[in-house]
């Protein structure tokens, strides 16, 4: 660290070897939350001249400061690394390189405690935005897959067992109303967390007049997080509730990758990927392996993986602890992996190809089984007796009616009647 630390009272000299170990990656993780963390610098610096600490000149020349940073980070000409202890440094070392003492200024009635909370929190905001925006793609591209192969059989399957004829537009359309379920609980995740911590200090308010409410405002904020306290201790629970969202939508990512690795195999054959979405075996010259697929079912298990470590370092008693420090790594980890995988599954979807033939030629006789018994049942048969002659005779089973079983099943939701109209309603209604 070639900057001394902001927090250095003319002491004897740090340790080297012990600050290493306190930044940990910490300075490298803060890149992530920079741009967010300049931006409540000019929310805050805009609110000390409100509170009358700044004047407007020291105001504006901070404010141009953050605002020439924010162009360097952006272009890739400002990246932390160990010369600081974090970012939070990092900002107060450009400003007072630059303007000397109003640079020095610029911390007054703030505390790192409650810049990292609202840079995270400014931070949580832009990823569930993505999450939002990647989740309806995922419902669009699976509604338009469902609309293309609507009545295309395929068999349907419970336990893995061959069960009742299905088609490919119920197997996609499961996956839009998934998905747009998943949109709704980000953005209602969004506005859960869209509360302003700024100004709660180290936990405890400070002694100064601060406009919290024109700093939460200025930040696009709903409201203020009231309690200085509540504010340091919701540090990693805002996190877990972000991820919490992005498992939701992993876990589905996870099961249709599931089903089409199952579906993608010669023994099924329903579905064949692209040449780009497969790799090759490095000694088996036969073998292309759905390589993507796979990795995009183990990344719910990152995701996952980083919720227990959330969960881990969140039992601590009330207010700041450097512990809280530890939440960082594990949501940043989560949410960049979490949200690239997202990413790809529209194209993934969009370019599927099912095999028709394979798909018709796997529903058996048996599996008219259900449709028979139901049809008894209708005709006026108790559906225990129904059920049980119609077991007596599965071996005798010949005739496939696929098209008319799927057309029969009329009530909304079924294979027959899957609501699309409504479903796209309910799409464009979030949009
Ligand atoms: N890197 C620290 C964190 O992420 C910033 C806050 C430091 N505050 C402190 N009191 N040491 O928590």
């Amino acid at each position: 660290m070639s900057e001394r630390p902001i927090w250095d009272k003319g002491g004897g000299a740090a340790d080297e070897r012990l600050m290493r170990f306190l930044a940990g990656d910490d300075v490298r993780l803060d890149q992530h939350l920079l741009r967010s963390d300049i931006r409540a610098s000019t929310a805050h610096v805009n609110g000390l001249r409100r509170a009358g600490i700044l004047d407007g000149k020291e105001s504006a020349a901070l404010a141009a400061a953050l605002n020439e940073l924010e162009g360097l980070v952006s272009a890739g000409q400002f990246v932390l690394d160990d010369r600081y202890e974090d970012g939070h440094s990092a900002i107060e070392a450009f400003l007072t390189q630059k303007l000397g003492d109003v640079g020095r200024k610029v911390h007054a009635g703030r505390s790192r405690n409650d810049q990292v909370l609202v840079a995270t929190r400014l931070y949580l905001r832009d990823q569930l935005d993505r999450l939002v925006s990647t989740s309806l793609s995922i419902a669009e591209a699976f509604l338009v897959r469902a609309a293309a192969d609507e009545r295309t059989p395929m068999p349907g399957y419970t336990h893995l067992q061959r069960a009742v004829p299905s088609t490919v537009g119920l197997w996609c359309a499961a996956f839009t109303e998934s998905f747009i379920d998943i949109t709704i609980l980000a953005r209602s995740t969004r506005e859960w967390i869209n509360t302003c911590p700024l100004g709660t200090a180290a936990g405890f308010g400070v002694n100064l007049d601060l406009d919290r409410q024109g700093v939460s405002d200025e930040l696009g904020f709903a409201q203020v997080q009231m309690n200085a306290m509540y504010a340091q201790n919701s540090r990693g629970r805002f996190e877990m509730a972000a991820l919490h969202a992005l498992h939701h939508a992993l876990l589905e990512v996870r099961r249709f990758a599931w089903d089409l690795s199952l579906f993608a195999t010669e023994e099924f054959g329903f579905v064949r990927l692209p040449d780009r979405f497969t790799t090759g075996s490095s000694i088996m010259p036969n073998k292309r392996n759905p390589d993507v697929v796979e990795l995009l079912r183990a990344s719910c298990a990152v995701v996952e993986g980083a919720m227990a470590e959330l969960a881990a370092v969140l039992g601590l008693p009330s207010g700041y602890h450097r512990d809280l420090q530890a939440t960082k790594e594990p949501m940043i980890r989560a949410l960049s992996r979490g949200l690239k995988a997202l990413d790809i599954v529209p194209d993934l979807v969009a370019s599927m190809e099912f095999d028709r033939e394979r798909m018709r030629a796997a529903i058996t006789p048996a599996m008219f089984a259900t449709d028979r018994a139901i049809e008894l049942a209708a005709q006026g048969v108790p559906f225990r007796e129904a059920y049980r002659n119609v077991a007596r005779e599965i071996e005798a089973m010949r005739d496939l009616p696929i098209d008319e079983s799927i057309a029969n099943r009329t009530s909304l939701g079924g294979a027959g009647n899957l609501g699309l109209e409504q479903l796209r309603r309910r799409l464009a209604g979030l949009r």
